[in-house]
C-alpha cells in the first residue's frame, strides 16, 4: 500500500487536538515543535545580484560585507527539499521564491507595522497532484509579523489544514517564535468556514490574536508574549507547505486561497495593502517545481495552486 502504518500514525499525529506536543512515538521525535516560518532560514541566493543584495543585507541593511550568516543557515534547510530564492530587498519588487511560503510578504523599516488581518475561506483540499487519494498532504495559511527578515521575534496567527484519506480536518494556531505553534482548541475549523485572521502587536513583546469565523460571527482571541522584540518591519499573508521538524508535508491541493481585506496598520495608525511600498511576491519552489502562483491587489492576496510534490 502507498501509505505505511507508520506514516498514518504520523498523520494522525499531526491531527491530535494539541498541536507538537510531546513526542508520543518514534516517528515523530523530530516533530515536537513547528519549524521553518522564518523567511531567510530557507532563503539561499540564485544570482549575483541576490547574492550582493543577501551581503548588504547581512552588513546591516546598507553594509557591504562579505560574512554572510543567513547563506550558510540556508544550508540547514531540510534534506527534504531544496530551496532557492531572491533575498528580499525594499528597493528589489521581484517575485521571491521560498521552499515552504507563498504569498506576499512586506519589507519595512523597523517600527513601521502594528497589525495584520485577512480573511479567507478554508479550503476544500484535493491531494497533490499525481498523490494517491488514500494519502496526507496539508498546508497551512496564515497572517504573521516579522516572520520575513526580523531575526529577534515573530508571531503569527492562521490556519493548518490537513487531507487524509479524503476527510479534510482544520484547526486555528498562534504561533510566536522560537516557541511552538499553539493550537485555539476553542475554535475548530471546517472546510469552506470563512475565518477573519487578525494579529496586533500591542507592543514589541506582547500582542493579540484574534480568530473570527465569519460565517457564525464566533471568534476567539489569544495573548501572545514574545520572548524577545519585533522588529515590526514585515506583514506577511501566507500559504505554507508547513515543515515538522526535518519532515516536509506533502503539499495539499487546496486550488486557490484568497485573503481578502488584507491590510496592515502601521505604528501611526495608517492603513496599507499588500500591494503598496516594500510589498514582495513569494511563490514556493521545491526541486526547482514551482508549486504555487502568488498574485495581489490592493486588498487582496490570491495564491492558485499548480502542482505539489506527492510523497
Ligand atoms: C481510506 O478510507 C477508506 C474508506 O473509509 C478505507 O477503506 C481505507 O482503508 C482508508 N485507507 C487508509 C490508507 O487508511
Ligand atoms: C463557523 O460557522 C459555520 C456556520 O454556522 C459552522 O458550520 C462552522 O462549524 C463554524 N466554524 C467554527 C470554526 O466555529
Amino acid at each position: 500500500m502507498f501509505f505505511s502504518a507508520s506514516l498514518l500514525g504520523y498523520a494522525l499525529l499531526l491531527l491530535a487536538s494539541t498541536v507538537f506536543a510531546a513526542p508520543t512515538s518514534r516517528l515523530d521525535g523530530g516533530i515536537a515543535r513547528r519549524v521553518g516560518r522564518n523567511l531567510l532560514t530557507h532563503f539561499s541566493p540564485t544570482d549575483v545580484v541576490s547574492e550582493n543584495l543577501l551581503s548588504a543585507r547581512n552588513g546591516g541593511g546598507g553594509g557591504s560585507s562579505s560574512s554572510s550568516s543567513k547563506t550558510s543557515k540556508t544550508s540547514t534547510v531540510t534534506a527534504t527539499s531544496t530551496s532557492t530564492s531572491s533575498p528580499p530587498s525594499s528597493t528589489n519588487p521581484a517575485v521571491l521564491s521560498s521552499n515552504i511560503w507563498a504569498g506576499v510578504g512586506m519589507e519595512s523599516p523597523a517600527n513601521t507595522y502594528r497589525s495584520v488581518t485577512g480573511t479567507l475561506v478554508v479550503p476544500h483540499l484535493q491531494p497533490a497532484t499525481g498523490g494517491a487519494i488514500e494519502g496526507f498532504y496539508g498546508g497551512s495559511a496564515w497572517v504573521g509579523l516579522d516572520g520575513m527578515t526580523c531575526q529577534t521575534g515573530s508571531m503569527a496567527t492562521g490556519i493548518q489544514f490537513i487531507y487524509l484519506n479524503q476527510s479534510i480536518l482544520a484547526n486555528s494556531w498562534t504561533e510566536v517564535a522560537p516557541n511552538s505553534a499553539v493550537t485555539m482548541s476553542s475554535m475548530t475549523v471546517n472546510a469552506g468556514d470563512t475565518v477573519k485572521l487578525t494579529l496586533t502587536a500591542t507592543s514589541t513583546t506582547t500582542g493579540t490574536a484574534v480568530v473570527e469565523n465569519l460565517s457564525n460571527g464566533q471568534s476567539s482571541t489569544v495573548g501572545l508574549t514574545s520572548p524577545s522584540p519585533l522588529c515590526l518591519a514585515n506583514a506577511e499573508w501566507i500559504v505554507e507547505d508547513f515543515q515538522e521538524g526535518t519532515f516536509l508535508m506533502p503539499f495539499a491541493n487546496f486550488g486557490s486561497i484568497t485573503f481578502t481585506d488584507a491590510s496592515a496598520t502601521t505604528q501611526s495608525g495608517s492603513t496599507v495593502g499588500p500591494s503598496g511600498s516594500g510589498s514582495h511576491l513569494i511563490n514556493i519552489v521545491q526541486s526547482d517545481i514551482q508549486f504555487t502562483s502568488a498574485s495581489r491587489t490592493a486588498s487582496s492576496v490570491t495564491v492558485d495552486y499548480l502542482t505539489s510534490i506527492p510523497f
